[in-house]
């Protein structure tokens, strides 16, 4: 049974990957530093799996503790690295913290595990900036970032091509996200924000279960049909599935070479207003929503072009938005309910 690493598997999406790679038959060892996760969810990976993941609580940025797990951990055949930080208006305060963690961690775990490793990297739509033509491709240029965090996924994507160029035995695919959404079918697995979320959907199930106020909508003058920004909104777990198949295609070679970059969303835009009444209309929910002004750093509207995904990874997402927003509100639910 191929084992496969999972940095940053107690986290959101590493936590609903290390259960697609569960079900697709994988051995799962997690290494987590706990900085924006909890332990408990290692409790609920078992309830949702049976299975006691191997867990070891490591900081990236720590190289010797990295270079000593490698050396004990000579059968892992694959990595998928989550493990970073991902707050976008954090990063704007604190940009030093974001470098120094996106970029050492990264550097550790490739100088570790110099040798023969597929590779998948957690990148986000985010490089596109506000793209020229939509949907956007994996052709279309890379803008300069609107922030660090940005950055971080810029450079990170630059430093594994030029590594992989003169490291054959290194097999790297970079997955584009877009926005995930969401949670586990069993509502024990979701989207834990530290403090107020910045995102819109996990601010809508707070605002809605009575943890927040009023939504804000950062802007309705956009020029959109109802003029709200515009995303890709994907399922968390179609993105998991997204990773499984990653996974199964190094396992298979590469035959763009050893490093490629695919494009992980749904193809549809959805505008705030959209997922705002979508959440009303699944969940019977009334949301309480004002209009305030654009957010600084936003882009008007992006959606992926994802037919390379779908052919050349055999992956298509097939969860819906009604089936974001039920899970979304089932975790939101358990998560008052059961509180870690
Ligand atoms: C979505 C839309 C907001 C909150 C960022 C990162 C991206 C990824 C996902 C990590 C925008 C609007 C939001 C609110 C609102 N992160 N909004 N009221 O900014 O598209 O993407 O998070 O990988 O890399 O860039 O996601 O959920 O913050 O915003 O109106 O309270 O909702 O303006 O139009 P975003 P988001």
């Amino acid at each position: 049974m191929a084992k496969i690493l999972v940095t940053g598997g107690t986290g959101y999406i590493g936590s609903h990957t290390a259960v697609e790679l569960h079900n697709a038959g994988y051995e799962v060892v997690i290494i987590d530093n706990l900085s924006n996760s909890n332990i408990k969810i290692l409790s609920q990976l078992h309830a949702i799996t049976g299975k006691w993941f191997d867990f070891h609580e490591i900081d990236l940025q720590d190289d010797r503790a990295v270079q000593e797990f490698a050396e004990n951990h000579t059968d892992i055949d694959g990595i998928i690295h989550f493990a970073a930080s991902k707050a976008v208006g954090e990063s704007v305060e604190q940009p030093l913290k974001y470098y120094k963690n996106n970029f050492y961690g990264l550097i550790n775990l490739l100088t570790s595990f110099n040798r023969k490793i597929n590779f998948v990297f957690s990148s986000s739509c985010t490089v596109y900036g506000q793209p020229e033509t939509l949907p956007v491709t994996e052709a279309a240029p890379v803008q300069k970032a609107e922030s660090p965090y940005g950055n971080t996924k810029q450079i990170a994507e630059e430093i594994l091509a030029e590594t992989a160029s003169v490291t054959p035995a290194l097999n790297i695919i970079a997955l584009r996200y877009f926005n995930p959404v969401g949670a586990h079918e069993t509502a024990l697995i979701g989207e834990l924000p530290n403090g107020i979320p910045a995102n819109l959907v996990p601010f809508i199930t707070q605002s809605a279960i009575g943890k927040r106020g009023p939504i804000t909508v950062y802007g309705d003058d956009y020029n959109t049909p109802d003029g709200s920004a515009i995303r890709d909104y994907i399922h968390v777990v179609d993105l998991a599935k997204a990773h499984v198949a990653a996974i199964k295609k190094l396992e298979g070679g590469n035959p763009n070479g050893n490093y490629d970059v695919f494009n992980i969303g749904t193809g549809k835009g959805s505008s705030v207003l959209e997922i705002i009444a979508a959440f009303e209309k699944v969940n019977g929910e009334k949301l309480e929503y004002k209009i305030g002004p654009r957010r600084a750093g936003d882009i008007v509207q992006i959606y992926g072009d994802v037919q390379k995904s779908n052919s050349e990874l055999g992956w298509k997402a097939s969860l819906d938005i009604n089936e974001m927003m039920r899970s979304a509100w089932e975790w939101e639910k358990y998560i008052k309910a059961n509180p870690f």
